[in-house]
């Protein structure tokens, strides 16, 4: 197979060298006016470890420049969404890096691979799961999004003057189209499909079709292995945390919630996909300070809220997340409850039917 990556051109554009790279040239009315932005965003957050005070700066006027886009005509998609919240969102990956570790590792526990396995991060967002699964693949990930700015930014991240060693190929498509595989070549190559915090953003009706998508990505015997929030009993602190301190989120944050039951009797029926394994875990996100927690969870969830130097150790989304999710503290590190469902599917033989 070709792997040969994409490149950013003379104009920007994000080319297509090859036929087996999926990202096309972007049509979205917010490339050419985030486009600089992106590389002088990246410039600043990875230049150095920014202080608390820039931080703070940087998220206000994030918040001012998403509101500004917002004001333009047009549906709010979940790919919109997160192209104007994107730099909010890469911004608190910058402020906590580690903040989601052992989420992630809960994660690649649970997908098994190994060198050469053929894997496809699914809402790939900036590259948090593929990041690391192409550095256990060490021949590259396939990077899916709907979000032009969530896959610039991981594009860019693995580009000079960033090095990076291994290769993600980024593939923007609405995962849940009937419309995916004329874009997208890779019918029945899958050995994993992974997606990490991504599927409650798709509407309950596209669920399915989402997952019928993945089975016929998947080799027969392949996995499909995602972590997200459910409204399972265990779970029900976060999305209770979702329902309430994300409803602040400047472009509102509607929660479409997974859980058990869901899976088995609307989603996989009639789809060649065996549930392997169910499981809620109770994750815990971790932090250095008070002040990391606020600023993370501003740019996280895009939060409208009025933040400040003064009141960074000692505010509402503080007080929420207290309430609904539990700080507690392990030697100097602050833990925040993360309860995520991890579900483990596996292809088995059969057509997955043509219109689901
Ligand atoms: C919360 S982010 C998670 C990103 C990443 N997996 C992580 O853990 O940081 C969810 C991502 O799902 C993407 N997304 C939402 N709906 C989608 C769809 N229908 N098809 C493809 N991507 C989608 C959004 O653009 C966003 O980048």
């Amino acid at each position: 197979m070709n792997t040969e990556r994409p490149k950013w051109n003379q104009e920007g554009d994000l080319s297509i060298p090859t036929p087996t790279t999926h990202i096309k040239k972007v049509s979205d009315d917010l490339r050419n006016s985030l486009e600089s932005r992106f590389k002088t965003h990246l410039r600043v957050v990875e230049s150095e470890q920014l202080s608390c005070e820039q931080y703070l700066l940087l998220m206000q006027k994030g918040l001012v420049r998403a509101k500004e886009l917002l004001q333009r005509p047009g549906e709010m998609t979940p790919a919109q969404d997160f192209n104007v919240r994107g730099l909010l969102y890469d911004l608190a990956s910058q402020v906590a890096p580690d903040a989601r570790i052992s989420e992630l590792n809960e994660l690649i526990t649970r997908m098994r691979i190994r060198e050469s396995s053929r894997v496809i991060d699914l809402m790939s967002g900036t590259g948090f799961v593929s990041r690391r699964v192409a550095r256990i693949t060490q021949s590259g990930v396939w990077a899916v999004d709907s979000s032009y700015v969530q896959l610039a930014l991981q594009l860019l991240r693995t580009e000079p003057p960033y090095p990076y060693p291994h290769d993600i190929w980024p593939i923007k498509v609405d995962l849940s189209s009937p419309d995916i595989f004329k874009t997208v070549n890779l019918a029945g190559e899958m050995d994993v499909a992974d997606s990490l915090g991504g599927l409650h953003h798709v509407s309950k009706e596209k669920q399915r079709p989402l997952f019928a998508n993945v089975a016929r990505l998947l080799k027969v015997g392949g996995r499909f292995v995602f972590g997200d929030v459910t409204d399972m009993p265990e779970g029900l602190p976060l999305v209770n945390h979702f329902e309430h301190t994300s409803a602040k989120c400047i472009t509102g944050h509607v929660g479409h919630w997974l859980n058990e039951d869901r899976l088995r009797e609307e989603i996989l029926p009639g789809l060649p996909l065996r549930v392997q394994k169910i499981e809620v875990v109770p994750i815990k996100w971790r932090f250095d300070s008070l002040e990391q927690i606020t600023l993370f969870f501003m740019g996280l969830h895009a939060l409208d809220v009025d933040i400040t130097m003064e009141n960074l150790k000692n505010n509402v989304i503080l007080d929420e997340i207290r309430h609904f999710l539990g700080i507690t503290k392990a030697g100097k590190t602050y833990l925040v409850g993360w309860p995520l469902m991890y579900v483990e599917i596996e292809r088995v033989s059969g057509e997955v039917p043509e219109s689901v």
